[in-house]
């Protein structure tokens, strides 16, 4: 079912008008396009026909090989009990450190899409303008936000002259059991545990390379609590159990399930603000990314293989090539997070560093703008 035109502000009106930003508006300077890509909770809006009776409101921005946008919005339809969606295609209107795009889901006809207040820290909140004051929208990392980034938006939207009573805020969660969307494609990971029975000097002490592993399942809550020592949320200010250069966070880990329980074999990617994965796509995996890892056996043989990838141009739009570095900083202390919290749970792993770079991507189907840095295959010993 196709649902068109959310947050695509003036596109009803699909005129050269449309790309108009309100007057007295500004886009936001220093935008940062890599930083704002991913998933987006619509938190209020000012309410449009082409949204209307929707909850559950996201958005997700990625890059397109053509260098544009891809834009997928989608919200339930909760009188119908059904979901919507729509895919539409985004570019600048001016310069790429301007958060002023166009966006559009008809052929040629664009609307505006103004970014006019963000969280230039931590990329956790935005409040996004169309061409003219009917349209409003705050959009969030997560489906809460703090009183703090409410009140500060509700000030800023009004004292803007935008018509603040007429917001409503957007109802996230209460979906039903049957879920199609996201039933299929999401799976709910075990809560982390906080606390343990071993020392960190303890695991510390233990922390081998192993490459043998017993041919046995892994549990999901150990899956889930070794993605949450890579790159597991902490705060509420979104920060992760490894340390990011200006909280950048280019890393993203990615699942090839061999033998989990509870998960079909596929490929998974994490999404730590959630703490859930997201199915990208089922099959035998291992075989192929073990063949194009110089058939390093363990990669075939472990339950299930965490595959540590970057996406650079999060961290290199803010520090240059120095960022490059960071990076691999990076890597580093996540890795080591998932081995010394697999020594906590008894599991074996070790660090890959050693595959043809092509060969992985093909076989994952990870291309740009991932790049796979390490692979960590895990099993139990
Ligand atoms: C950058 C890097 C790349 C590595 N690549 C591989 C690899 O491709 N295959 C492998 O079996 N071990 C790999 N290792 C693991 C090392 O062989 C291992 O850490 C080393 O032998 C020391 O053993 P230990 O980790 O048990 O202390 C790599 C380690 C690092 C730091």
């Amino acid at each position: 079912m196709r649902w068109t035109l959310l947050l695509a502000g003036g596109l009803a009106l699909a005129c050269a008008g449309c790309l108009r930003v309100p007057a007295g508006i500004e886009p936001v300077a220093g935008f940062e396009l890599p930083r704002y890509l991913g998933r987006w909770y619509e938190i209020a809006r000012l309410d449009h026909p082409f949204e209307r009776g929707m909850d559950n409101v996201t958005a997700e921005y990625s890059l397109r090989e053509d260098g544009s946008l891809r834009v997928l919005n989608r919200g339930y339809l909760r009188a119908r009990g059904e979901w919507r969606e729509a895919e539409g295609r985004a570019r600048f209107v001016r310069d790429p450190g301007t958060g002023f795009l166009k966006v559009s889901f008809f052929g040629p006809f664009y609307g505006s899409y103004v970014i006019f207040d963000l969280d230039h820290e931590d990329y956790q909140w935005a409040f996004v303008a169309g061409p003219s004051r009917r349209y409003l929208w705050l959009l969030a990392r997560s489906p809460e936000i703090g009183t703090a980034v409410r009140g500060h938006f509700l000030d800023r939207a009004a004292a803007l002259g935008f018509p603040v009573d007429g917001l409503i805020f957007v109802a996230h969660g209460d979906l039903p059991a049957d879920n199609p969307m996201e039933e299929l494609t999401m799976i709910e990971l075990p809560k982390p545990a906080l606390d343990g029975p071993m020392s960190v000097e303890r695991a510390l002490h233990l922390r081998r390379s192993t490459r043998a592993y017993k041919n046995e399942p892994l549990r999901l809550a150990e899956l889930a609590q070794l993605l949450w020592a890579a790159q597991g949320i902490t705060d509420e200010q979104g920060h992760r159990t490894a340390p990011s250069a200006g909280a950048t966070y280019p890393l993203e880990v990615f699942v090839v399930a061999n033998t989990v329980e509870g998960l079909a074999a596929g490929l998974y990617h994490y999404r730590p603000h959630e703490h859930r994965l997201e199915l990208l796509r089922t099959g035998q995996l291992a075989g192929p990314l073990a063949r194009a890892s110089l058939d390093q056996s363990m990669l075939r043989d472990a339950a299930a293989v965490l595959v540590f990838a970057a996406v650079f141009e999060r961290t290199t739009a803010r520090y240059g090539a120095r960022g490059e570095r960071y990076v691999h900083n990076e890597i580093g202390h996540a890795s080591q997070n998932v081995h010394l919290q697999a020594v906590a749970l008894n599991l074996g792993t070790v660090v890959v560093g050693a595959f043809r770079d092509e060969e992985v991507a093909q076989a994952l189907r990870l291309g740009d703008p991932h790049r796979v840095l390490y692979l960590m295959p895990v099993g139990r010993l």
